[in-house]
């Protein structure tokens, strides 16, 4: 069993200070599905019998909370270790498992995870404990050596306008993670921004970064940045800002963003706060998005707030202070040419129909928007069916919408896919095959290890930066 391997942080997680719980609004039948059920032959019934007492309020300090925390994991680790009954063969095999594992309701996210493992889709023995010890090393790396210097400096600030950032150049600058491909500057260079819970080449390795590598209209480097974004989504704005504003400097021409899930709203963050971002992007696609937070973040986070939880999944719960501050004044609205792709069937961000998707964005400056949920877009074909929050990251339409806006300009339209019929009618981008499929649903089971593992949960929301509070 593992569970010796991760005392360690786990006795951070217990010697850290107890504070009240936030004062979020709090829907209890949520709640409630975060509560695993015994779905293995018993592997993990005694993970439910414990959540349930936290509930029940029978066990409610945080030495408990390392128990449970451990508990699940326990039962995750034991299903890749000897439970995997099957392995998918084919696209259209692991797609339809996803889908039937996701599309039972209500969702438990933990148990979901472990169906996933039972059914070949999980790390493997390895991946598992080089994330069980927070290996991150090479294009995972968080500390890399980028020595090249942008044309001006950057550092304290690019414009005077623009906040302090908390961190040193070095920290900031050492996440961005420049591959050997790079051409700093003769193609046009693309930052790929991780979600929660991944590092940036766990969240592309299986689908942006094989579609854009070695193609003449992008040129992509990503982001590791520290912690899985599982800290304070201000703090992993900030990397997202230093770095556009670097390889854009160390390139002599704008760069475009693409991201997954939160860093949708670091990257709209950076736009908002470090302003002299918003003058060298040239395009911003945000796949699966959500600039309004989730009503199921709790299910990331099992008995919040009795039990402690991730900055950065609190702070995207759907009535979060960060949430409310990233929207207010026009930060619903788009700064640079913006396109969003999401899906209905997402079950981590929601919701995501209509113009209350938390993906939708409004276009108050007119900088150009297109919000495309791939239901809307692509209904009854296979790309309009279901798609999970990282499947939208290998659906055709993204990929097809992405190339569209990197090639031609303002957002990606549909209206300028030489054929809308032929992208929607395929069920992954064209390139992509099993093994990037399966490398792409795993990072949602990436993200909920890494957030069990998370050694500095807290009961409260970090408080709202100083330039930012009312702004
Ligand atoms: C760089 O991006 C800004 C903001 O989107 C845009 O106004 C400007 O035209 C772009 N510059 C070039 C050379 O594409």
């Amino acid at each position: 069993m593992f569970f010796l391997l991760h005392s360690l942080h786990f006795i951070c997680l217990i010697g850290q200070a107890l504070a009240a719980p936030a004062d979020l609004v709090h829907d209890a039948s949520l709640e409630k599905r975060a509560l695993v059920p015994n779905v293995l032959s018993g592997a993990i019934g005694t993970v439910d019998g414990a959540l349930s007492s936290v509930v029940g309020g029978v066990a409610a300090d945080s030495s408990e909370a390392s128990g449970i925390f451990s508990a699940i994991l326990g039962a995750i680790e034991d299903t890749i270790k000897d439970q995997v009954t099957a392995t998918p063969t084919n696209i259209a095999q692991a797609t339809s498992v996803v889908a039937s594992i996701f599309s039972a309701t209500p969702t438990t996210i933990y148990d979901d995870i472990i169906k996933l493992a039972a059914n070949g889709i999980a790390p493997d023995a390895t991946d598992l404990a080089n994330l069980l010890v927070g290996a991150v090393s090479g294009p995972n790396s968080e500390t890399n050596i980028n020595l090249k210097n942008p044309a001006s400096p950057i550092y304290p600030k690019k414009s005077s306008t623009d906040p302090a950032y908390t961190l040193t150049e070095t920290q900031l600058r050492q996440v961005i993670y420049i591959p050997s491909t790079f051409t700093y500057g003769q193609k046009p260079p693309v930052i790929l921004v991780p979600g929660t819970g991944a590092t940036g080449y766990q969240s592309f390795d299986g689908n942006f970064i094989p579609l854009l590598t070695g193609v003449s209209y992008a040129d992509p480097v990503w982001l590791n940045i520290p912690i899985q974004l599982l800290g304070d989504a201000q703090v992993n704005a900030e990397y997202v800002a230093y770095a556009i504003n670097y390889i854009s400097g160390i390139s002599k021409r704008n760069s475009s963003i693409i991201s997954w899930s939160q860093g949708g709203i670091d990257t709209q963050w950076a736009l908002k706060y470090f302003s002299s971002t918003r003058k060298v992007v040239s395009n911003f696609i945000a796949i699966s998005p959500d600039y309004h937070g989730t009503q199921l973040a709790y299910l990331l986070c099992p008995s919040f707030p009795t039990l402690p939880c991730a900055p950065a999944v609190i702070q995207q719960e759907y009535n979060s202070n960060f949430i409310a501050t990233l929207r207010s004044n026009g930060g619903d609205s788009a700064y640079v040419p913006t396109t969003t792709v999401y899906s209905s069937t997402d079950e981590i961000v929601q919701p995501q129909s209509g113009t209350g998707a938390s993906a939708y964005l409004l276009d108050a400056r007119n900088v150009g928007v297109t919000n495309n949920q791939v239901q809307a877009v692509c209904g009854g074909h296979p790309a309009g069916l279901f798609y999970t929050h990282e499947g939208v990251l290998y659906n055709p339409l993204a990929f097809a919408l992405a190339k569209d806006a990197l090639t031609n300009g303002g957002p990606g339209r549909t209206s300028r896919l030489s054929s809308l019929n032929t992208v929607c009618d395929e069920v992954v981008a064209p390139g992509l095959n099993l093994a990037n499929v399966l490398t792409t649903e795993e990072a949602i089971s990436t993200a909920g290890i890494s957030v069990l593992i998370y050694p500095f949960k807290v009961f409260v929301e970090p408080p709202i930066m100083s330039y930012a509070a009312g702004k």
